[in-house]
């Protein structure tokens, strides 16, 4: 009773949804209540190329994690001419690949809209039929396989980021699935079923996939919205200090880029600094090495240099004891025998060591062609008598350092563009 393959397609129509996302990107009525003396000393600019490469990777992510995806079984009763009244069921309907032609990804003040057009999709499914009638004395029934294909696929969700306590919420405001077209091979079956069956299931196979994948993008959306609550607010640098990672207010949405303001001061492992009271005024000066296009801009303000070293500093962490040298000799008194004899008569072959230890805090300078930093140390020449640490001279060092930003720039990979400002 095998038919050869045959084949049907039918197209649907809807209106696009692309058309109705934009329009509510359009209609965005501007509500957005944040307080405008709040600013991180780190906000990081996702530019639109950022986003654009965000988006790439999220689609390609969510449609690994996604397929295959089940579908529910579809079961009709269809009228057949002569035959009668026949119950079809069609299981085990699974998207197995799904091919994307073109996306895009656009921020407004609403939120963040990611939009999929032109997507295929292949489904492979199995169907079977029963029926009886009053002239056959037994149910007949059949069963096979098929394979579907989507066309002309859109995908469109908007969603909202924004501060929760310190954190990242991501919200779905929207979601909807559209498809255009959709055509199926049935491999076997009788020729009936294609006129008839086949007719009346193509749309139902289409509005299950229509309400199938908004349902998994929403719960796609739950789960990193879960992750990014997950993220620490402190972030560990070395043992001596944390970086308090904290967003301070909502991520700024505006055409084509995201601006997320950081708290970004260090303190210690324990909290417990409270570091310098916040600058008032913020001004970003956004100079550049190069005019390549950056994907995500970091500012850094002044501030997060003096919080990094003033946590260190009374970590005691800038201290340094140099007790081996090239020349090494030069790290016993034998080795000042005749240059300091005195030395030598008092402490005659002891070991020697050198003290380096910040006197003050650094200072940190932030300008148009660099950081400044200048560093009081006092390096202290001890002897090492039987156990005993002997100070026996102490040199007080100035030393200035300017950091050029452009060995910055060019030293960080991936488009990452870091700011300095003041
Ligand atoms: C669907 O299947 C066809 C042929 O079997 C193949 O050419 C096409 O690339 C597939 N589409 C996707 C999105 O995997
Ligand atoms: C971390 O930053 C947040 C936001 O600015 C602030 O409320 C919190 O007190 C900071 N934590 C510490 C330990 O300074
Ligand atoms: C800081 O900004 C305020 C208003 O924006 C301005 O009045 C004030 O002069 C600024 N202070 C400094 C030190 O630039
Ligand atoms: C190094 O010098 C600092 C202050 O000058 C002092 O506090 C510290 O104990 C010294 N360290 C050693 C190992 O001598």
């Amino acid at each position: 009773m095998a038919a050869p393959l045959s084949e049907s397609s039918v197209k649907l129509s809807s209106p696009p949804l692309f058309i109705l996302i934009c329009s509510l990107l359009i209609i965005s009525t501007t509500t957005q209540l944040q307080s405008h003396d709040e600013e991180g000393f780190i906000s990081v600019l996702v530019s639109d190329k950022g986003l654009e490469f965000a988006k790439d990777l999220v689609i390609s992510k969510a449609l690994n994690s996604m397929l295959p995806l089940q579908l529910p079984h579809i079961r009709k009763s269809v009228r057949v001419p002569v035959v009668g009244e026949v119950d079809v069921l069609l299981s085990n309907i699974m998207i197995a690949s799904v091919g994307i032609q073109s996306s895009y990804v656009k921020t407004g003040e609403e939120g963040i809209a990611l939009i999929v057009s032109g997507a295929t999709a292949n489904l492979s499914l199995n169907w079977e039929y029963s029926y009886s009638s009053w002239f056959i004395p037994f149910p007949i029934s059949e069963r096979g396989s098929a394979s579907v294909k989507v066309e002309g696929m859109e995908v469109g969700l908007t969603s909202t980021l924004t501060n929760q306590g310190g954190t990242l919420k991501l919200a779905l405001l929207d979601c909807g699935c559209y498809v255009e077209a959709i055509s199926i091979k049935l491999d076997g079956g009788s020729p009936w079923l294609y006129q008839i069956a086949v007719a009346a299931f193509e749309g139902q196979i289409a509005t299950t996939v229509e309400k199938a994948i908004p349902e998994k993008i929403s719960e796609g959306i739950t789960i990193l919205d879960a992750k990014l609550q997950d993220l620490p607010r402190y972030m560990p640098v070395g043992e001596a200090a944390v970086l308090n990672v904290t967003f301070v207010k909502d991520p700024a949405l505006s055409d084509s880029s995201i601006d997320l303001e950081i708290d970004g001061l260090f303190t210690t492992s324990d909290h417990n600094i409270a570091f310098l009271e916040k600058s008032p005024n913020l001004s970003l000066s956004s100079s550049s090495c190069n005019g390549m296009v950056k994907m995500i801009q970091i500012s850094l303000h002044e501030n997060v240099l003096k919080s990094a070293s003033s946590v260190y500093f009374n970590a005691g962490y800038m201290n340094l004891i140099v007790d081996k040298m090239p020349d090494q000799k030069l790290l016993n008194t034998a080795g000042w025998k005749y240059t300091v004899p005195q030395l030598y008569k008092q402490y005659p072959d002891d070991d020697m060591q050198l003290n380096i230890s910040a006197s003050s805090l650094p200072m940190i300078e932030v300008s148009d062609s660099g950081i400044y930093t200048t560093l009081y140390s006092d390096v202290t020449i001890d002897v090492l008598d039987s156990g005993d640490v002997v100070p026996v001279a102490c040199i007080s060092l100035v030393s200035e350092t300017l950091l050029i930003l452009c060995d910055v720039y060019t030293s960080i990979l991936l488009g990452i563009d870091i700011v300095f400002n003041r």
